[in-house]
């Protein structure tokens, strides 16, 4: 499923390559984890992978498609949730889902929810129960506490059912149960329904 061969990252100027020549192979349906310091280049790595900054050499394939070559293919078969929140605070959570879908071309814009596609709101009614946020979907984000806006982005992410999820700093905010959620191989875990879709081919 991700494939990543010799892959460095220097930044201009830097003195020292931020991403090192790695390599590392991950199947489909597995839960892969990146550890390492603070500067490390976890958050580098995960950007080359989603095609937000292009490698100074080396290259990886997220289910065949090449991160350079193909970094479209590659966009729709990723979902990634940043180091830092980057949702808007005066729309309500349902909203914020929403303009990501459009954004995204998953599914046509409509003024209201109620005016949306059914498929869209059966999904945001499927992800926001599973991430124990659905009675707060209607919600202003600005009264949503650090661990429901972390939902959220897991919510908004998942919506275009992804092959691969990258989180970088999975848990930071996140109460005990939904790190359990997120690191166990639960039946019903977010990783797991993520990881039962990678055989599907699109
Ligand atoms: N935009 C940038 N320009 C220049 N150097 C950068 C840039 N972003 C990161 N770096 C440097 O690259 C190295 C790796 O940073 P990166 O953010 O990938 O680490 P990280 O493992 O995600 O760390 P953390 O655990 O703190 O999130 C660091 O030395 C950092 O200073
Ligand atoms: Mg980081």
């Amino acid at each position: 499923m991700i494939r990543v061969e010799d892959l460095v990252k220097r930044y201009k100027k830097a003195e020292t390559n931020a991403v090192d020549g790695i390599s590392f192979q991950v199947k489909a349906g597995e839960f892969f984890v990146l550890l390492g310091p603070n500067g490390a280049g976890k958050t580098t790595t995960i950007s080359i992978l989603t095609t937000t900054l292009s490698p100074t050499s080396g290259g990886a394939t997220i289910d065949g498609s090449d991160i350079g070559r193909e970094a479209s293919a590659v966009r729709r078969k990723v979902g990634i949730i940043f180091q830092r929140p980057s949702l808007d605070q005066n729309l309500t959570a349902e909203e914020n889902v929403r303009f990501h879908a459009v954004l995204y071309g998953i599914f046509p814009y409509a003024p209201t929810y109620g005016l949306m596609a059914r498929g869209y709101r059966a999904k945001v009614e499927e992800l926001a129960k599973l991430l124990g946020i659905a009675r707060d979907i209607h919600k202003p984000v600005k009264t949503f506490s650090g661990g429901m806006r972390r939902k959220l982005e897991i919510m908004r992410s998942l919506l275009h059912d992804p092959k691969v999820l990258f989180l970088d700093e999975p848990t930071a905010g996140l109460d005990v149960p939904t790190d359990r959620l997120c690191a166990t191989n639960s039946r019903d875990s977010v990783t797991r329904r993520v990881a039962a879709r990678p055989l599907r081919s699109s």
